[in-house]
């Protein structure tokens, strides 16, 4: 790019919120470039995040149910055999297809790839340091900051993505470690239990609060999900914190604290999951050359029109407010790009899914019965369970419930919560449900088709206001 030209638009960070906007402005014409460090598009969720991860979920999952689960089938399989590099292989070949996908839609759309690290020099301008070397300077009617979010670090335990390691290591794990504790019983915490527990390793959770999932998961369904999960080998320890951890020995250890008058007590593991959440990165941006200001947890702070206070400069994903998930990062970065186009966009921040990808899935969306109770809501549940389900029965998997949530006077959809086979598909028809004001009537009165997972939600809806027909 020639030094100093001015583009329409210019996006630092390439991952879901950043490559989102940059394809969506290209379509609308926007002259555009794109500034990414890290080497491929796709951020975090792409290449250390969501992806990776579910390719580690789903064929971790296979060999756990060819090993566990396939001889009541009438499927009966010789030797067995874990071959861990190429597992991960296959990981890799998902993450590349599909980085190298987006680098594809940068050329088709007209967008500018910039490889290199960006950093605001004043209001219009970015310098970029050229991972190739040498820097560019790049100016921009407007700007958008995208830059995402990483691994919050536990204090006085240094990640070295071997044997601490973030959920970046997790991901990469050159052998099955035989013991693992995972710290923080949150999303990337059971999805990584989950993960090596299938694969051999003897996972602890050790989780703070008195639930799985984080405090946004209904206590009803995080409970049946521990339930769940412990019987396939996970062991949990709720409630407790870890207080120090020493990496001196041939096995890590840690002092946890049993928040409710239990004993300290040390854990040992020859890994350790450091999975204690997730905070905004804006390391070298430059914002101090700008005079913007991040919160106390470190977000940039936007209107509600993603404005920083210098207006055409906006700012949308992990690095800002809201739940730190690739599609709200995803929709954010449409949005943004409708403000700047058309002057409106929209994203409906009380009707974003959530989907914890274990076996078997939790998702969810709208709200859980622990808000509805804070805020003296009154409302009614319907619930019905997949082992009612002929699908589920049929599949021989049929773990779980559905329970929906609507208001007790106007039957208003209220919340959709899932554990279960193929939650994570399913939720998309209570987020769709909530997202028009349905009512769970409304659910019910539709037909779905039979023998499906879907009439599970279609029965717990009906269950709401009257009886579910097969429970
Ligand atoms: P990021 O994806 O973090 O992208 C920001 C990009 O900006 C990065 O590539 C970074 O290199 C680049 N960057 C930063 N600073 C600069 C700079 N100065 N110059 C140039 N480039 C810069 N979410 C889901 O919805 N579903 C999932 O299943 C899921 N699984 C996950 C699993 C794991 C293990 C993790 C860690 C996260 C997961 N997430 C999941 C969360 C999801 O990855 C994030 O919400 C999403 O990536 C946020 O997108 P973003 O564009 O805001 O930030
Ligand atoms: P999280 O915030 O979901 O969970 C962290 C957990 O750690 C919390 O339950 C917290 O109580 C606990 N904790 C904190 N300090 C602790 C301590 N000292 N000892 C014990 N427990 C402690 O964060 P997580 O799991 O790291 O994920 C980060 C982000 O990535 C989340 O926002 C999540 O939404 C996103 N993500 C989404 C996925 C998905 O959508 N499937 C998958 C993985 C990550």
């Amino acid at each position: 790019s020639e030094a100093g030209e001015e583009k329409d638009l210019v996006i630092i960070g390439g991952g879901v919120a950043g490559y989102v906007a940059a394809i969506k402005a290209g379509q609308e014409g926007f002259k555009v470039a794109c500034i990414e460090k890290r080497g491929s598009l796709g951020g975090t969720c792409l290449n250390v995040g969501c992806i990776p991860s579910k390719s580690l979920l789903n064929n971790s999952h296979l060999y756990h149910q060819i090993l566990h689960d396939s001889k009541s089938r009438g499927i009966e399989v010789g030797d067995v055999k874990l071959n861990l590099s190429q597992l991960m292989k296959a990981k890799e070949q998902s993450v590349t297809g599909l980085t190298k996908g987006i680098e594809f839609l940068f050329k088709k759309n007209g967008v500018e790839y910039v490889k290199g690290t960006g950093s605001f020099v004043d209001e219009h301008t970015v310098k970029v340091d050229l991972n190739e070397g040498g820097e560019t300077t790049l100016k921009g009617k407007n700007i958008i900051i995208a830059t995402g979010s990483e691994a919050t670090p536990f204090p006085g335990l240094e990640i070295d993505e071997k044997r601490v390691v973030s959920s970046t290591g997790a991901l990469s794990l050159e052998k099955v470690p035989e013991s693992l504790v995972v710290i923080g019983g949150g999303i990337i915490g059971l999805e990584m239990a989950s993960v090596w527990s299938r694969l051999g390793a003897k996972v602890t959770v050790v989780e703070f609060l008195g639930q799985i999932g984080g405090p946004g998961m209904d206590t009803e369904i995080s409970k049946t999900a521990q339930k769940i999960l412990k019987k396939q080998g996970i062991d949990f320890k709720l409630n407790t914190k870890v207080v120090s951890g020493d990496t001196t020995g041939d096995k890590i250890k840690l002092e946890v604290d049993a928040a409710k008058g239990g004993k300290p007590e040390t854990l040992e593991g020859d890994v350790v999951l450091v999975a204690i959440g997730r905070r905004p990165y804006t390391e070298g941006l430059g914002l101090e050359n700008i005079g913007l200001d991040v919160d106390e947890r470190g977000r940039v702070v936007i209107d509600s029109e993603y404005r920083t206070k210098h207006p055409h400069i906006r700012c949308v994903g992990d690095v800002t407010f809201g739940p730190m998930l690739a599609h709200k990062a995803e929709d954010e970065g449409l949005a943004v790009v409708e403000y700047l186009k058309k002057g409106y966009g929209h994203v409906n921040y009380g009707c974003i899914p959530a989907v914890m990808y274990t076996h078997p899935e939790v998702a969810w969306v709208g709200q859980t019965e622990q808000d509805l109770k804070s805020q003296n809501i009154a409302y009614k549940v319907g619930s019905f369970p997949f082992s009612a389900n002929s699908r589920a029965k049929t599949n021989a998997d049929a773990e779980g419930i559905v329970k929906v949530i609507a208001d007790a006077e106007t039957d208003r959809l209220l919340g959709v919560h899932i554990v279960g086979p193929g939650a994570g598909e399913m939720i998309a028809e209570g987020t769709l449900a909530l997202e028009y004001g349905a009512s769970s009537e409304d659910i019910a009165r539709t037909t779905h088709a039979h023998p499906t997972l879907s009439e599970a939600l279609k029965e717990a809806a009906m269950a709401t206001y009257n009886r579910a027909i097969h429970f």
